[in-house]
């Protein structure tokens, strides 16, 4: 005699009220015995094999034709491997998982879209959109684990989209859709076939802001590669990020647009988020931050402005850390003698992009000096370095990396915190220790 969790699937040999695994109340029931059960014969059909007799799983990668996405998997997407496509819901999920379908099936031939959101028609009419008429794409309207998986038995298409995780019915009656139980089933499940037919797997999965609901986090354990895509609905800028990757490095990025015809990649995203012929004026820095391994040049704004005298003053930001940023304002206000505490703060960066490394500190702290004065920081000019409470400004991850990607994009010269400064790079590199150096550096005092 068992019990199994109907939510997690946990199993116990006594039925317990709560679950240990995942907290459910009252969600065991009685497992089915005999040789007959579904899971017994997934569970003895192994095959014990002695090393020489192995097959190598199949080691051509396939290209998806959307060259970032390749570099970002590793060098794009190995037969029998499972991908976890992540984001939130309307960022651009189906659209970048159709247009890489289209492009597989345009190459590879057979290719299944499974969606269990949307029907064939409305999959279809983005495909219009996206301008993809590839006759060797299939689609499928379908939420049951079992049906789905006769489809792809019958199809064998080389690639295999499922959109979403969160509608797969991969045990009906066997807890919420959309729950843990069902999601961590119906992906393994999944990836036992997309091993087992040598086919590329991805499974879209909605998160939510925070990130939680029976998301990702759940399965991730079960997939090769995670990837993510974030940005804000607003803008059209995208990032996909990866997270996890068996075959490849992690926390790489690459940058997309959001256009008429979906997602279009921006290859070289180091100055898309500087205008190129930036005219100086007060109120701007530019920092290299860096996504993943690659360093990224930001333009952070910043605009501050006498309050009117209705009301507090104002503290406005986009896509910076609001908590961080206030710090940096009170650490301005002490060491600096700025006086900013009742004028109004605006800040942004450039391009809609979000930063959430500390390097980003003195770039902010200069951007609102450089508005306050009303002075310019030259064009040719760089800024990063985490601020500490008392002021100090603190070495960042890798800056021998900003500082060659920095010089290869013409900046002449760089503000800095102390650290070692890379051989060879006829930059001007100016390192301060702490925000009245900097300041200083920068003419901004
Ligand atoms: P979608 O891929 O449906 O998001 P998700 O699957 O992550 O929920 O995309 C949603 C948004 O993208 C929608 O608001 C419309 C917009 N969009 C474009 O701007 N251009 C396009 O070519 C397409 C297909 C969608
Ligand atoms: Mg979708």
């Amino acid at each position: 005699m068992a019990y199994r969790c109907r939510e997690c699937g946990f199993q116990s040999p006594k039925w317990l009220g709560r679950c240990p695994g995942c907290g459910s109340w009252e969600s065991f029931e009685e497992l089915s015995e005999g040789p007959g059960s579904e899971d017994e014969q997934g569970w003895i059909g192994g095959q014990v094999l002695a090393l020489p007799q192995v097959e190598p799983p199949p080691r051509e990668r396939l290209l998806s034709g959307l060259s970032e996405v390749d570099r970002l998997l590793g060098g794009g997407l190995i037969p029998g491997s499972v991908i976890l496509f992540g984001g939130e819901p309307g960022i651009g999920k189906s659209t970048l998982l159709l247009q890489i379908a289209g492009e597989l099936a345009a190459r590879y031939g057979r290719v299944l879209y499974v969606s269990g959101e949307e029907a064939p028609g409305q999959v279809k009419l983005r495909a219009e959109r996206l301008g993809i008429g590839e006759p060797e794409l299939y689609l499928l309207s379908e939420q049951h684990l079992l049906r789905i998986g006769e489809a792809i038995k019958r199809l064998r298409p080389v690639a295999l989209v499922v959109d979403s995780l969160q509608t797969v019915v991969a045990r009906p009656g066997g807890g919420d859709i959309g729950g843990v139980g069902q999601v961590r089933e119906a992906a393994a499940r999944l990836a036992q076939l997309a091993k087992a037919l040598s086919m590329v797997c991805f499974l879209v999965s909605h998160i939510t802001k925070g990130g939680e609901f029976a998301g990702p986090k759940t399965v991730e354990h079960l997939v090769d590669v995670a990837v993510y895509l974030e940005g804000s609905r607003e803008g059209d800028l995208r990032i996909l990020r990866s997270i996890k990757n068996r075959f490849g490095s992690t926390n790489e990025v690459a940058v997309f647009q959001m256009g008429e015809r979906g997602l279009v990649q921006v290859p070289d995203p180091s100055t898309f988020f500087v205008p190129r012929a930036r005219a100086a004026r007060p109120g701007s820095a530019v920092v290299p931050v860096l996504e993943g391994t690659r360093p990224l040049l930001v333009e952070i704004q910043a605009l501050v402005s006498p309050n009117m005298g209705y009301g507090p003053p104002q503290r406005r930001m986009a896509g910076l850390d609001f908590n961080r940023v206030l710090v940096i304002l009170a650490v301005i206000e002490k060491r600096l003698g700025a006086h900013i505490g009742a004028t109004d703060v605006y800040l942004a960066v450039g391009g809609g992009l979000e930063v959430r490394e500390p390097a980003v500190d003195l770039g902010v702290c200069a951007a609102v000096l450089s508005s306050l004065r009303d002075r310019v920081i030259p064009p040719d000019t760089v800024v990063f370095g985490e601020v500490g409470l008392a002021g100090d400004v603190r070495p960042v991850r890798k800056a021998p990396e900003r500082l060659r990607e920095v010089e290869k994009l013409g900046f002449r010269r760089a503000v800095v915190p102390p650290g070692p400064v890379p051989k060879g790079v006829s930059l001007v590199v100016e390192q301060v220790g702490s925000v009245e150096e900097g300041a200083q550096a920068l003419g901004l005092v």
